[in-house]
């Protein structure tokens, strides 16, 4: 086993550090070319996009967090109307699905079964189907109209990462497909977008280099019981996503909230002992973000702030500062994920959990 880990100590860290790659596989394998993403001719919308009036995106656990980001994606860069269902809720609430619309299955492992039923629920109802999925030749293949592949890899730590940004990455070309037909995104709009895509692996490199640096902030919050996750716009799933992995592999509690949501409940929670990670990206909201930030710090919560390399503002206010390299915002959600996932691990690690097999989780739930 320690072979297969190459020399690191975790399949998760491994994994995680596997994450260049498995980007640019991912766009190699859907048809990148310089201002359009072609998924080699595959119809992906069956009747074509005239007949297309909406997306339901069904998922579960982190890639219901990926397809949070697709919708905000696609809407902007497509304007088609896309709403996101939780897998084991659509079923189970009579929901409206009209023969024009597509629903999309966003599945890690291709064999959830609360994913999988749901995809099917739409199906019977007359939706077109398209399923984004991992492994080759899973069950929702065969339910699905269609498939497109992330090319991340086996994953084996149960926390999900590389399959993550993959999925982040799908969203973006996928929306980038989909607006280049529509008519709404430009060519050279789509061509930036896609330059900034390919870019994307160096800067996760220069990120996971930092690695040793995020430990020393995990150690520094080590007794930490509880812990917030603050974002908002694309970064708000992030946040989603910062939680839900830190709480899964350090049982540490963790909730992320839009940042815009904070007075409304969760600084209730905030004092000395809370340390309340910020997604503070540059773009629009950052400075809304910069006054939740005093809000937080004025109950004396420790921050740890995500921001933008080159921001000189936010080092007054911040505890602890990680700088991701500047973006298009449409890709910031993928580079702001990596510190998270680094953090989650150095957390968990410095505690001693069972990091790749958490305790009461599996890799993919078959039951419903
Ligand atoms: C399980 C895994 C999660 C995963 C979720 C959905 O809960 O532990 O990491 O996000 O299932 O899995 P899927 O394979 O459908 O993406």
């Amino acid at each position: 086993a320690a072979a297969e880990k190459q020399g690191f100590r975790h399949y998760m860290l491994k994994e995680i550090h596997e994450q260049p790659r498995a980007i640019r596989d991912t766009m190699l394998g859907a048809g990148v070319v310089a201002d359009d993403v072609r998924f080699d001719g595959v119809d992906l919308l069956g009747k074509g996009l005239d007949a297309c009036a909406r997306i339901v995106m069904l998922a579960c656990g982190t890639s219901f967090h990926a397809a949070l980001i697709g919708r905000s994606l696609i809407e902007s860069l497509a304007r088609i109307p896309v709403e996101v269902d939780i897998a084991s809720e659509f079923r189970y609430r009579d929901p409206i699905v009209r023969t024009t619309d597509l629903a999309l299955a966003i599945t890690q492992s291709g064999e959830t079964a609360d994913t999988i039923a749901a995809l099917k629920e739409a199906k019977q109802r007359g939706a077109q189907t398209l399923a984004i999925c991992n492994v080759l030749g899973a069950s929702i293949s065969r339910v699905a109209d269609r498939v497109l592949y992330t090319h991340a890899g086996p994953e084996i730590s149960v926390a999900s990462t590389k399959a993550f940004t993959t999925q982040l990455t799908m969203m973006v070309l996928l929306a980038i497909h989909l607006g280049r037909r529509t008519g709404h995104l430009g060519a050279e709009r789509a061509r930036a977008l896609i330059d900034g895509l390919q870019d994307l692996p160096a800067h996760i490199d220069n990120l996971l280099a930092a690695s040793a640096a995020i430990r020393i902030v995990a150690r520094r919050h080590q007794g930490a019981r509880d812990c917030l996750f603050l974002g908002r716009g694309l970064c708000y799933p992030v946040a989603l996503e910062g939680a839900l992995k830190l709480k899964e592999i350090s049982y540490i509690h963790a909730e992320g909230h839009a940042s815009g949501e904070m007075k409304h409940g969760p600084i209730a929670l905030v004092d000395n002992t809370m340390p309340v990670v910020v997604l503070a990206q540059r773009g629009p909201g950052y400075g809304k973000v910069l006054s939740n930030l005093e809000e937080v710090r004025a109950r004396g919560g420790k921050i740890i702030a995500v921001a933008t390399l080159g921001d000189h503002t936010i080092g007054d206010l911040a505890d602890d500062l990680i700088l991701v390299p500047d973006v298009a915002g449409e890709l910031q959600p993928i580079l702001a994920s990596i510190p998270l996932q680094l953090l989650a691990y150095h957390f968990a690690d410095l505690k001693g959990t069972d990091v790749d097999q958490p305790r009461n989780l599996a890799k993919s739930v078959t039951v419903e």
